[in-house]
């Protein structure tokens, strides 16, 4: 039998009864152990036109963490790290929720050591096809490496096997979802994925202690509730990100005055010229995105809708909002009915 797979906009969450006075009172925060805490449950992407500097004090700021990308020189991405660190030290002066990425081979466990160097709070094994011979061993060796504190995230992965074995092999945290970004073809070239709904559903049957990461295809802050509500643990965020002051990138303005920045996904064959100078396969696509100045505004707007999100479910922690979460499956009229639609309205 072939199995169903469902999006983000084939379900709607059924509100409920709720007691909280307050939206204030709600804990949106999660700890993703091994030290990472985040108030705020949402990550920036590994991605060049999203995370370097300026995007790690800013969601640092707001709560929540950025992973610089592994796109660049180890002294560069540490060089990164230091810049975002002295503008924004912990209490101890030396550790704050910034992440870090490297991947599976060449220079992973050199790089790995630079970042434990840098104080990094969690270092973050990102390739595209996670659940893989080469991750086990990466895993293996980085904890070596990292020793046993630091919080090592892994990813990405689409199935609760994938979940399991990075879970297993070392993984405290792990992001879940294969090509359901909004700038990946990795579906359209190679014919796998499942869809980003789905796969939280499905790894969030996982009996591991591991942290969930939904991981591209978020919208909008309804897709984040809708994400925590099936199983995450947090989000993690490109395009809902880039276009803003504080992403890599100068803004560009066209003849009629408006703005924009680029945003490229990671296999897309300009960002694999960039940062390797050739490229094969490309899963990935590059694009352009309007500008929308300081991610303060956006965060914060974003931030409301969460916690609103957690009062339509009567949820006033992420535990009680896993617990209490009733999806229910919405038609295609269903969907036109939940986006406004006054516009083009016959009267
Ligand atoms: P959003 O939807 O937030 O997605 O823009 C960001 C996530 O997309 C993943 N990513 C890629 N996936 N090809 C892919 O198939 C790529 O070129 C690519 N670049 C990024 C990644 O998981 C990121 O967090």
């Amino acid at each position: 039998m072939i199995k169903k797979g469902l999006s983000y906009d084939d379900v709607l969450l059924a509100p409920q009864y709720s007691e909280i006075e307050s939206r204030a009172d709600i804990n949106i925060g999660i700890d993703m152990g091994h030290d990472l805490e985040l108030s705020l449950p949402i990550l920036a992407s590994p991605m060049d036109t999203v995370s370097e500097s300026s995007m790690a004090i800013a969601m640092q700021k707001a709560g929540g963490a950025a992973v610089i990308h592994r796109y660049n020189t180890i002294e560069e991405q540490a060089r990164q790290i230091s810049i975002a660190k002295t503008m924004c030290s912990d209490k101890y002066g030396y550790r704050v929720n910034i992440g870090a990425a490297i991947g599976v081979s060449g220079d992973y466990l050199e790089r790995a050591q630079a970042l434990r160097a840098q104080h990094v709070a969690f270092v973050c094994i990102d390739v595209a096809h996670g659940h893989h011979i080469l991750m086990k061993k990466a895993l293996h060796e980085l904890r070596k490496v990292v020793g046993e504190n630091l919080h090592i995230m892994a990813g990405n992965i689409a199935t609760l096997a994938g979940i399991n074995d990075l879970s297993d092999w070392g993984a405290d945290s792990v992001r879940c979802n294969i090509g359901g970004g909004s700038i990946c073809s990795t579906r359209v070239k190679t014919g796998h994925g499942i869809p980003g709904l789905q796969t939280i559903l499905d790894c969030a049957k996982t009996d591991r202690n591991v942290k969930i990461i939904a991981d591209g295809g978020i919208r909008t802050s309804g897709d984040i509730v809708k994400a925590l509500a099936a199983g995450a643990d947090a989000v993690m965020c490109g395009s809902l990100l880039a276009g803003t002051d504080e992403a890599p990138g100068d803004v560009y303005q066209d003849l009629d005055g408006s703005r924009w920045k680029s945003y490229r996904g990671m296999a897309s064959k300009e960002a694999q010229l960039k940062w390797r100078g050739r490229y094969n396969s490309q899963e990935g696509v590059a694009t352009r995105i309007p500008y929308r100045g300081p991610i303060e505004d956006i965060l914060r707007d974003i931030e409301a809708g969460v916690r609103s999100g957690f009062s339509y479910s009567g949820a006033i922690d992420m535990k009680s909002l896993h617990s209490r979460a009733q999806f229910m499956l919405q038609t295609q009229s269903g969907l036109s009915e939940s986006h406004t639609h006054i516009v083009g309205r016959k009267w």
